[in-house]
């Protein structure tokens, strides 16, 4: 018990801390816990802000080795949904007082595209007063286009690093020009350097990661000055290259476990940034999303995806909410919220802190 007391009095965490702390089991596993969630409710408050998912398009043109969109899986629907159908998605999200909007797809890059975003943005604004924040999750762009989305009004962008080892990220993607760690890196730095707040993260329980390489995803997170996290376990997917590799994967319960330590760190290291409870968690635990609100996360995406194309956006299988519609989700996280004692911040864009901090 001493070892994780210790280490807990510190106020840096080192690599070696980190790796330990991932580590725990038992009694010790929940005085990290406690921790967390004593640093979210002094810092941040027992609090969870919404953020209205739109899962705009399934259309790809990369090959992530994990992932079911990925552009060589047949096996998928692709669709595109309308500017209607956003708008009226996003109206849903500002009449009930969501806060912000994130906006997701596959990636495209394409003059059209971007062209096609920017009036989105522009007109999702002028339906809904100017009262949501938008992020995007669109991929890597071009600079260019960073800045022309910006200033059509979005103002936070998530773009995971999947992994912040080089080596670890070429296994997990095609070894070609379009699937660059650096390429990664230059885009988050394009994005911070844009005046985005910034989001990143990774998958846990990978084929060949180990928690080296999960408490440098840690370190990479603090350098960077992120403002923003989403992680979540991985999850195979029948229909992917990496599928063949599920025999060296943890089980399932050990990834869960493994990624709301994560979180925990995190929470500890960065007592001011928003961190997601993921999507995924639930596809495990049923009370996955509690559990990381418990541990230190205070964001929820409520999918608002119309109903009919939730199940053609499946990065992984087992993906829960693809028969419920927005009310659904909205009254399930409701009572999921307040289970997990904590209020949700209706009516707040809920901006991360750190970036109010970083840009002073
Ligand atoms: N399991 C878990 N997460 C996945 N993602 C993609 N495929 C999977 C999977 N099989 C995550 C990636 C990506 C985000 C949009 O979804 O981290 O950045
Ligand atoms: Fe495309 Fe993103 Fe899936 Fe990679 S993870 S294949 S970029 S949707
Ligand atoms: Fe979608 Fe529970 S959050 S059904």
């Amino acid at each position: 018990m001493s070892e994780i007391n210790e280490i807990l009095q510190k106020s840096h965490f080192s690599h070696a801390d980190i790796v330990h702390m991932l580590g725990l089991q038992g009694k010790e596993k929940t005085c990290l816990f406690e921790r967390a969630a004593q640093v979210k409710a002094r810092g941040i408050g027992n609090r969870v802000y919404f953020r209205g998912l739109i899962e705009f398009s399934n259309i790809c043109r990369k090959n992530c080795l994990y992932c079911g969109i990925r552009l060589d899986n047949r096996n998928v629907r692709r669709y595109m949904l309308s500017d209607d159908e956003i708008i009226s998605a996003a109206r849903f999200a500002a009449e009930n007082r969501y806060g912000s909007l994130v906006i997701q797809s596959g990636e495209v890059e394409s003059k059209s595209f971007t062209g096609r975003i920017e009036n989105l943005l522009r007109n999702i604004h002028k339906a809904t007063g100017g009262e949501l924040r938008i992020t995007l999750s669109c991929g890597e762009q071009e600079h260019e286009t960073y800045k022309r989305w910006y200033e059509s009004g979005a103002h936070r962008y998530l773009l995971r690093i999947e992994s912040s080892n080089p080596e670890l990220y070429a296994r997990l993607h095609p070894r070609d020009n379009d699937h660059k760690f650096l390429r990664r890196i230059g885009c988050l730095n394009s994005l911070q350097e844009t005046g985005y707040q910034v989001g990143t993260g990774v998958m846990i329980g990978l084929p060949f990661q180990t928690m080296d390489d999960l408490a440098g995803d840690l370190l990479f997170m603090e350098q960077f000055n992120i403002d923003m996290v989403g992680m979540g376990p991985y999850l195979e997917h029948n229909g992917t290259p990496l599928y063949e590799l599920r025999h060296l994967l943890m089980p399932r319960e050990e990834r869960f476990q493994i990624t709301l330590k994560m979180i925990a760190v995190l929470r500890i290291m960065m007592n001011d940034i928003n961190i997601a409870a993921t999507t995924a968690l639930q596809a495990i635990d049923k009370m996955g999303r509690e559990k990381a609100i418990k541990v230190g996360a205070n964001v929820i995406m409520p999918n608002i995806t119309p109903g009919n194309h939730r199940d053609d956006y499946l990065l992984y299988q087992d993906k829960p909410c693809t028969d419920e519609n927005a009310s659904d989700c909205k009254t399930c996280l409701e009572a999921r919220i307040a289970l997990a004692d904590n209020e949700i911040a209706y009516g707040e864009w809920g901006d991360s802190g750190h970036f109010r901090k970083r840009n002073r």
